[in-house]
């Protein structure tokens, strides 16, 4: 069901970002990439190279990875419930606190996968926008997608393809953390260029990792040595899903004009998270500490 029938698709301010569609030098994002940018590329391309593989392997298992849902056992309807949940659980809190966004107007979900939170915005918002990576994720998010207010873009740019304000509430859960700081501090930046000013962001990191047990400093080994990563990219390989933390001070250096308006302990590292989002009293002491941040542009 469309809730915003009259809004298109054409009404979603999207820039060109297709660096291989014609000459890239008049592509607008393209244009506003600094050398320090550049020198992001080859991350990113190794990103999309990973996460295009778990695409095609089982995209739902590598985006919500329950050990019991392996091997295709994510069915499809449960999977895009739990968007339709998280986005609620989300949206509630946010009424809650006082800053429940405009949604006579565009939304953004940055690290959209298949679309799981992404379908769930179409429902509530005028217009919305994924963005991904990877191509395998996005070719499957726009099989799957049922509303004619949503569209699906690829982008490997550091420079996200649209004008200056062009949101008012953009999301983006379980993606942060799997780059490195100098790649989620700049997609901060751009998520403030993005929002229109008085618009939500509301985005999940891992925050840091108390090694308070043995298995968390078995995790924590592996997470920071990557030694199969390392060596399945020296013999040319894709490399495998990465783990980072971003701290809040670097958040909040990142958001500039931005103000952080309300921060949630979430339970969204747990190794078997299952889309099942809540918010939890306390840090863990096991693990990641994920954190789920509100920040509201400044008019
Ligand atoms: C764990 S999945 C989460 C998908 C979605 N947010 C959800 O919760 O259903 C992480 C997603 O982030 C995407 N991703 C990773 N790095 C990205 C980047 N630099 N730009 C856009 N998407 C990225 C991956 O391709 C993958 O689809």
């Amino acid at each position: 069901m469309l809730l915003h029938p009259t809004l298109n698709t054409t009404d979603i301010p999207v820039t060109n970002n297709r660096h291989s569609d014609g000459n890239p030098s008049q592509c607008v994002a393209y244009k506003r990439l600094t050398t320090l940018h550049r020198g992001c590329m080859t991350h990113l391309n190794r990103l999309r190279d990973v996460w295009d593989g778990l695409a095609e392997q089982d995209a739902l298992h590598a985006i919500l990875t329950d050990p019991t849902k392996k091997q295709g056992k994510w069915g499809i309807a449960n999977f895009m419930a739990t968007g339709v949940a998280e986005v609620s659980i989300v949206m509630n809190h946010l009424a809650q606190i006082g800053h429940y966004p405009q949604t006579e107007s565009t939304a953004l979900d940055f690290g959209c996968g298949v679309g799981r939170l992404t379908q769930a915005l179409a429902q509530r918002f005028s217009s919305c926008v994924g963005i991904d990576v990877s191509q395998h994720m996005i070719q499957e998010a726009n099989a799957l997608n049922r509303y004619e207010n949503c569209r699906y873009i690829t982008s490997s740019s550091p420079v996200l393809p649209f004008d200056d304000a062009s949101f008012t509430f953009i999301y983006s859960n379980i993606v942060l953390q799997h780059m490195p700081q100098r790649l989620s501090v700049g997609y901060l930046k751009e998520f403030v260029r993005v929002l229109a000013p008085g618009g939500i962001l509301v985005f999940g990191v891992q925050d840091s990792f108390p090694i308070r047990d043995i298995p968390s400093l078995i995790t924590w080994l592996r997470q920071t040595v990557r030694l199969r990563t390392r060596i399945k990219e020296a013999l040319g390989g894709p490399g495998e899903m990465q783990m980072h933390c971003l701290s809040e001070s670097a958040i909040r250096r990142a958001l500039g004009r931005a103000k952080i308006v309300d921060i949630q302990f979430v339970n969204t590292a747990a190794k078997d998270f299952n889309g099942n989002l809540s918010y939890l009293p306390q840090a863990p002491t096991s693990g990641y500490v994920s954190k789920q941040y509100c920040a509201v542009k400044q008019s």
